[in-house]
């Protein structure tokens, strides 16, 4: 290799040709690159009813990495990888994947899903079967009305549910732990949501999909929640840790969530969820999640428990910690909520521990 360097110098160009004739090619192979990308992101995904093997190969292909072989187990799929999928989904009519949009049932979300989603995608809410309470602002779903829901959404024992949001990741994380919860295997979080679906330029749609009522039974899972008297032994044995996600001044006291009493569980561990994710709202590497966790007081080789005010963060916050690998991570539902308003004031702390 060092020879033919040595011997270039009589027919080779000189110097200054070579670096500009580099940096001509370098300029096409990006400029061909960016168009390819581009044109790539943004081809109709779904409804474009022609589809072409080359797009489908390229697709594929193209970033051939680790996330094209995400199965079912895995915690979080890539807008790359969904698109692939959705894409091969619609030329063979495969079903095995089910888009899920899942928004705060807030007022205006359903037509927001209507006017555009993910191509495919079905609508729920984690209000869907479940009544507000005092004590659980957002309450378990009854499991007849859930089963009947989830068999409607066309949901199989088979299926693998990829569920995403608009807003910030909770109601997904939320629906994915409900999912779980109910005994359902495979069920993936799209990680950036909405936002990053589009901003990594996919194209929504407006079409409605139509699904088959299954027959599928669900199985509740205990291990995955942690009721109050559970938490009552935690707080008092440590057994199992107890990690907090609300913001930091409304875990140490310094302020009231919705009137609720100040502070947290004796003992909790304080990892607000804005902590858990990258600028553009997906979470941190697996490797900075530990880190984190660690930093702030948990101890990973020992079980842990989350928490928020109502089980909406403490889903997030459960997602990220099996992220880290530790295995099953429980969320108490009834949470701030129901501690606050249940216990005496002797098992409420205030301060940064
Ligand atoms: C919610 O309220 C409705 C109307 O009162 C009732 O029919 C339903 O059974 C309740 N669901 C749950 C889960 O409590
Ligand atoms: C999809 O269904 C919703 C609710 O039934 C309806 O309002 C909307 O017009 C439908 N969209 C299309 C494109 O058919
Ligand atoms: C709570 O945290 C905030 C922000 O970090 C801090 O300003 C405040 O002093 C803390 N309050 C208590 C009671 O520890």
């Amino acid at each position: 290799m060092g020879q033919k360097i040595d011997n270039s110098s009589p027919h080779g160009c000189a110097m200054s040709s070579c670096v500009a004739m580099f940096a001509g090619i370098l300029f096409l192979v990006c400029v061909v690159g960016v168009g390819v990308t581009v044109y790539f992101a943004t081809i109709e995904i779904v409804d474009c009813g022609c589809p072409d093997d080359r797009v489908v190969d390229k697709m594929v292909g193209d970033k051939k990495s680790e996330d094209d072989k995400k199965g079912k187990d895995t915690i979080l799929v890539s807008t790359h990888w969904l698109s692939t999928k959705i894409y091969e989904a619609s030329r063979t009519g495969d079903a095995t994947i089910r888009v899920v949009e899942v928004s705060m049932g807030a007022p205006g979300d359903e037509e927001l899903f209507y006017e555009g989603h993910i191509p495919n995608a079905v609508y729920t809410t984690v209000k869907s079967c479940a009544n507000a309470t005092a004590l659980f602002p957002v309450d378990l779903p009854d499991p007849e009305c859930f089963g009947e829901h989830i068999r409607s959404l066309g949901i199989s024992e088979d299926t693998h549910v990829v569920v995403y949001d608009r807003l910030d990741i909770r109601p997904s994380s939320r629906e994915w732990w409900i999912l779980k919860l109910h005994g359902h295997k495979g069920v993936s979080i799209l990680d950036g949501g909405l936002a990053k679906w589009i901003s990594d330029g996919y194209e929504t749609s407006n079409k409605n999909l139509t699904t088959l009522t299954t027959d599928y039974s669900l199985t509740f899972v205990p291990a995955k929640i942690r009721h109050m008297d559970a938490m009552m032994y935690n707080m008092k044995t440590r057994a199992e840790q107890i990690a907090d996600a609300r913001n930091g001044e409304v875990y140490n006291g310094s302020i009231s969530d919705r009137g609720l009493k100040k502070g947290h569980i004796p003992g909790a561990k304080n990892i607000p969820l804005s902590y858990l994710f990258e600028d553009d709202r997906t979470f941190k590497s697996p490797e900075d999640l530990r880190k984190l966790a660690e930093s702030r007081g948990l101890d990973l080789e020992r079980p842990v428990v989350t928490m928020c005010r109502t089980g909406m963060q403490a889903s997030v916050l459960s997602v990220a910690l099996h992220l880290t690998g530790i295995g099953n991570v429980p969320v108490y539902y009834g949470s701030w909520s129901q501690w606050s308003q249940l216990v005496d004031d002797e098992y409420i702390a205030i301060g940064s521990s």
